[in-house]
């Protein structure tokens, strides 16, 4: 198609957001760099020389911005808000104004957004609240390319001493809200040093300049090469027809292709694809054309479902996080509830948690209890079903939303996944010709023979908390009277069956999976079993306990994470301080408490003593011998294990 042979022949616009402190030196570093790109319309710099001369004030690049503000307020040129430039390579165009409040509001509403960001810091004043503000401001954006500037390196006389000391004092910032930098680079905005020309105050630097670090970013992918997103806009019987419309946001579709229906997960063929405006039908259709489709299968399909390819479907979650824009008169508070649309679904969400509140106007963190009108906020909202989504970073087109309460728009943002798995189930099928083979010794039988009922004791909360302190206590009980039991502990099966897993969140997902798995065939075996697990996410816990209802039994062991923090018998909650171990439950990953659990242990009130009585006391009552568990009805034993 001729478009793509012009993606390809003439490089897109990079958009860049160039943030710090203007008295580190931003404005001076834009107006070098038009300047040096011959960016500037023709004699700016000349007449701006000038007026200086006439005036007896020395020249500053920083003018060159100020002058085109001043045009820009005076309504003369194009918008400065957006200041396009040009290297060798590429077109570029700078998004000003950072800190400033309709700035952000475009930014994290991602009305516009920007694919790489420079940080400009000051080499005599290294790393200052304001640097840290602005570099937050890039994790707020979710911007992952980012060059850092280490500016007036000249007042410093080029000492590479202080610039390792300010490099490393930024890295260590920045590691900390999870950005890394892909270049720092020593500059002197004013004299031009490492803009575009190398320096040659610097020969203990042999990293790029400026505009070769710009050059090195990569260009967002332009939406037809993103994976298909085609949100359902309405489903339209037409005569024996049903003609599913809605306009592709990303990617593209043809007839023939098998498409999944996301968050309901049902699939059929394209059969035909309805143009609008052509009597012809397409073959294929891609992103920014609204068009109708008729599939193979009649399966049911509603506004709202997104539907992509088969083996590159959107994230699938009840829960995720997001950096909004709060526009609502009434502030944004955890427990309110408000209507989120995304693309064209529509989904009930509550405010779960609000973690960070940032005033727009200095960038400063203001607490974490509300939201008020015009603050931007990171939140964790959750759903009552699973949403399709994408997280921004993968698809600014299903990646963001707006949330609304009584028909009024009162917030904007842009999702992201971190801390949060995708619960898309495994599609179904990947096993085929399957038959399940009955057991002709029934769950009944066992519970008989053992002498009690079996099931499974689910025990969750923080690392530290003692949850595998009562369990192996609680096994050892147990087995003296005469149980039949064991323990699935979490730092034990990880060794094992679970060795190939880590921390991130679908890494912890799996994990979970696979030990619901276990227990459910060690139920069913007749046995207890007691598992001793972080298994910090409640859609996990409650795929766990689906498998099973009836054997079911969420314990919550209860802690908080300063007491988890204070007892740290591993030692791992001082090394998640220190970042030496990330994703750390509690600290830099989340716990989701369970909201209705069969018991709660609280082990800041209870010894462990008293903590183990409390499980053995249900299990008196819950798990019972033999005689009670015939009395009682006993679930009637899964075939398909
Ligand atoms: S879960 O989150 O997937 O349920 P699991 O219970 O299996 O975790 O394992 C937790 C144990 O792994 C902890 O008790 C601790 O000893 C160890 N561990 C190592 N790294 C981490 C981490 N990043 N977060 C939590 N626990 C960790």
């Amino acid at each position: 198609m001729p478009h793509d042979i012009s993606i390809l022949s003439a490089p897109a616009t990079l958009k860049i957001v160039i943030v710090g402190h203007v008295d580190h030196g931003k404005s001076t570093l834009v107006g070098r760099l038009l300047h040096e790109t011959d960016s500037l319309p023709e004699g700016k710099v000349e007449s701006l020389r000038e007026v200086c001369q006439r005036r007896g004030m020395p020249f500053e690049w920083a003018f060159v911005m100020d002058a085109l503000q001043a045009e820009r307020d005076q309504g003369i040129t194009i918008d400065t808000a957006q200041i396009p430039f040009r290297s060798a390579l590429r077109p570029y165009v700078i998004i000003d104004a950072p800190g400033h409040k309709e700035f952000l509001k475009n930014m994290i509403t991602g009305a516009a957004s920007a694919d790489a960001a420079v940080l400009v810091v000051d080499a005599i004043d290294g790393v200052q609240e304001q640097s840290r503000r602005h570099g937050y401001l890039l994790h707020l954006l979710g911007l992952r390319q980012l060059a850092v500037v280490v500016n007036k390196m000249d007042a410093v006389d080029f000492s590479q001493r202080r610039f390792d000391q300010v490099a490393a004092e930024i890295r260590a910032y920045l590691a900390g809200i999870g950005v890394t930098p892909t270049e720092i680079i020593p500059i002197a905005a004013r004299h031009g040093d490492n803009v575009v020309e190398r320096s040659p105050h610097t020969p203990w630097y042999v990293g790029p300049t400026v505009v070769e670090a710009l050059d090195g970013f990569r260009a967002a992918a332009v939406p037809t090469e993103l994976p298909l997103r085609f949100p359902v806009q309405d489903v339209f019987k037409f005569d024996h027809r049903r003609i599913v419309a809605g306009r592709i946001e990303s990617g593209r579709l043809k007839v023939g292709d098998r498409l999944l229906f996301s968050p309901s997960g049902k699939t059929a063929h394209v059969a035909s694809i309805e143009n609008w405006n052509r009597d012809a039908p397409a073959a294929s259709a891609t992103a920014g054309q609204s068009i109708g489709i008729t599939l193979d299968e009649q399966i049911f399909i509603e506004r709202g479902q997104i539907a992509s390819l088969v083996e590159d479907a959107p994230v699938a979650s009840d829960v995720f996080r997001a950096r909004l824009f709060w526009l609502g008169r009434t502030p944004l508070a955890p427990g309110r509830r408000y209507k989120l649309k995304l693309a064209t679904a529509e989904h009930v969400v509550t405010v779960e948690a609000v973690e960070r509140v940032i005033d727009v106007t200095d960038l400063a963190s203001v607490g974490n209890e509300w939201v008020e009108r015009n603050a931007v906020a990171e939140v964790v909202l959750r759903a009552r079903g699973p949403v399709a989504l994408d997280p921004f970073v993968d698809n600014p087109r299903t990646g963001r939303f707006v949330l609304v309460d009584n028909y009024d728009i009162v917030g904007g943002g842009v999702i992201s996944m971190d801390g949060f798995a995708d619960h898309r189930c495994a599609p179904a099928g990947q096993a085929a010709d399957l038959t399940a083979v009955a057991h002709k010794v029934t769950l009944r039988d066992r519970w008989l023979a053992n002498r009690h009922k079996g099931g499974i004791l689910w025990l969750t909360g923080l690392s530290g908390a003692g949850k595998s302190t009562i369990a192996m206590e609680v096994e050892r009980r147990l087995f003296h009277k005469g149980y039949q039991v064991f323990v699935l502990d979490g730092d034990n099966l990880r060794q094992g069956l679970n060795s190939d897993l880590g921390f991130n969140a679908s890494d912890r997902a799996e994990n979970i999976r696979r030990v619901g798995e276990v227990a459910h065939l060690f139920a069913q075996a007749g046995m207890i079993v007691i598992t001793a697990f972080i298994s910090p996410y409640r859609q996990d816990r409650d795929r766990a306990r689906a498998a099973a209802p009836a054997l079911f039994h969420e314990i919550h062991v209860k802690a908080g994470v300063e007491t988890c923090e204070a007892r740290d018998p591993k030692g791992l909650y001082a090394k998640a301080r220190q970042g030496t171990i990330a994703e750390f439950t509690g600290i830099t990953a989340p716990y989701e408490p369970p909201v209705d659990p069969e018991l709660v242990v609280d082990t800041e009130q209870l010894g462990i003593d008293e903590a183990v009585e409390r499980v053995l006391r249900y299990v008196d009552r819950d798990l019972q011998h033999a005689e009670d568990a015939t009395m009682s009805p006993a679930p009637q034993p899964d075939v398909a294990l």
